[in-house]
């Protein structure tokens, strides 16, 4: 009987031991990214969803990818949804970075962290902000337009040049503007450049949402008013490739002179690589948003981890790309500095398109000899 009662005794004593075994830790929820770009009809945007989705995705973490149709409620909308479906991170490009402020605080009241993509968000719910340098892309807009007219030899010679620029309410667009005007505003007040249409100000050169047929019908406007006497236009400083499109559609179609008009841009849109291949731009900065892409994950994996988030994140890398760390420059509120992970953007013309973008492996030649897009 006793030889029962033992057994009995030790059975129930593997059952309680039993009941105390730590369960196997709860397998590890996947980490879920939310990224919010800001529309897909401007064309790279679709680049930079698509290698920011494949990046975290290969990096084992699940995510969610929105366009909001440069639709800024719609943009508040897709954020409140991502925070509902329990991102750990958001990684958001603005349409308009003052319209995402209540959600922006939404995001720091579940302690959601926000890296700001390529445009800065003004609410100190961004944490981290990861773009190319904007006022270089502008001042290297506006150098081509000056060494290419050689405006430092220009003598007694004037050159005539109008100005096309971004979207107001995107933050980026009043760097590019600056950082060109601020090289090409000398040879303005020196009167060897003239603005002909007098529109200067940022204001008055400014396009709505970067698009292309507003950029078209402004210019359309600028050359019936001061051009058709047969005036010459030396140049056009376009902020980026979609209004330099609708530029050079207008100087195709409206413009009356013989002479080769310099165009710049920025993004290398396929359509404005051609548009260099075939001499009606002259010139875009180049900005590989799938390094920019790279940024962010390594940058997004050392904020989930907790690491401490500085220069080391770059010296660390085995990037072979530039890329500098800046705790100075942008501020989320007075006072708040932004640390940001800053590129450097590129020239790209007909003479260094191949080696530029082609052997990079960013773009690959068409059957019709134009560039297409790599991703
Ligand atoms: C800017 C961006 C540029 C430009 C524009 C249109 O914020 O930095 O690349 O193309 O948006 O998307």
């Amino acid at each position: 009987m006793m030889r029962f009662k033992k057994l009995a005794v030790a059975m129930a004593a593997v059952m309680a031991l039993s009941s105390l075994v730590i369960p196997a830790a709860a397998e590890e929820e996947t980490q879920k990214i939310g990224i919010s770009m800001p529309t897909q009809s401007l064309e790279r945007w679709n680049r930079d969803g698509s290698y920011l989705d494949e990046q975290f995705q290969a990096a084992g973490y699940d995510t969610i990818l929105t366009f909001s149709d440069n639709d800024s409620s719609q943009q508040v909308n897709d954020i409140q949804n991502m925070l509902a479906d329990g991102v750990d991170i958001l990684v958001v490009a603005a349409i308009d970075a003052d319209s995402l402020n209540t959600v922006m605080d939404e995001a720091s009241e579940v302690g959601v962290p926000v890296i700001s993509y390529d445009r800065l968000i003004s609410n100190d719910a961004s944490a981290y902000y990861v773009t190319f340098a904007l006022a270089t892309v502008g001042a290297i807009q506006g150098q081509y337009i000056v060494d290419t007219l050689d405006l430092d030899n220009a003598g007694d010679n004037v050159y005539n040049i109008e100005i096309t620029a971004g979207d107001p309410a995107d933050n980026n667009a009043p760097y590019y503007y600056n950082g060109a005007m601020d090289i090409l505003q000398p040879y303005i007040d020196s009167g060897v450049l003239n603005v002909v249409s007098g529109q200067i100000d940022f204001d008055s050169v400014a396009t709505d949402q970067w698009n292309t047929q507003t950029a078209l019908e402004r210019a359309q406007n600028i050359l019936a008013s001061y051009y058709a006497d047969g005036t010459q236009l030396d140049a056009w400083l376009c902020s980026n490739d979609s209004t330099a499109l609708g530029v050079a559609q207008a100087i195709e179609s409206d413009y009356a002179g013989d002479n080769t008009v310099i165009i710049t841009g920025q993004d290398g849109d396929e359509a404005n690589l051609a548009n260099i291949m075939d001499g009606k731009q002259s010139m875009t900065v180049y900005k590989a948003v799938a390094n920019e892409a790279v940024v962010t994950l390594s940058l997004v994996e050392a904020v989930l981890n907790g690491d401490t988030i500085d220069e080391t994140l770059i010296e660390n890398s085995d990037w072979d790309f530039e890329c500098a760390y800046d705790n100075e420059t942008y501020e989320t509120s007075e006072g708040v500095v932004c640390p940001s992970f800053i590129l450097t953007p590129t020239t790209v013309t007909i003479d260094n398109m191949q080696e530029e973008l082609v052997d990079t492996g960013y773009y690959t030649v068409g059957d019709d000899g134009y560039l297409v897009a790599v991703g």
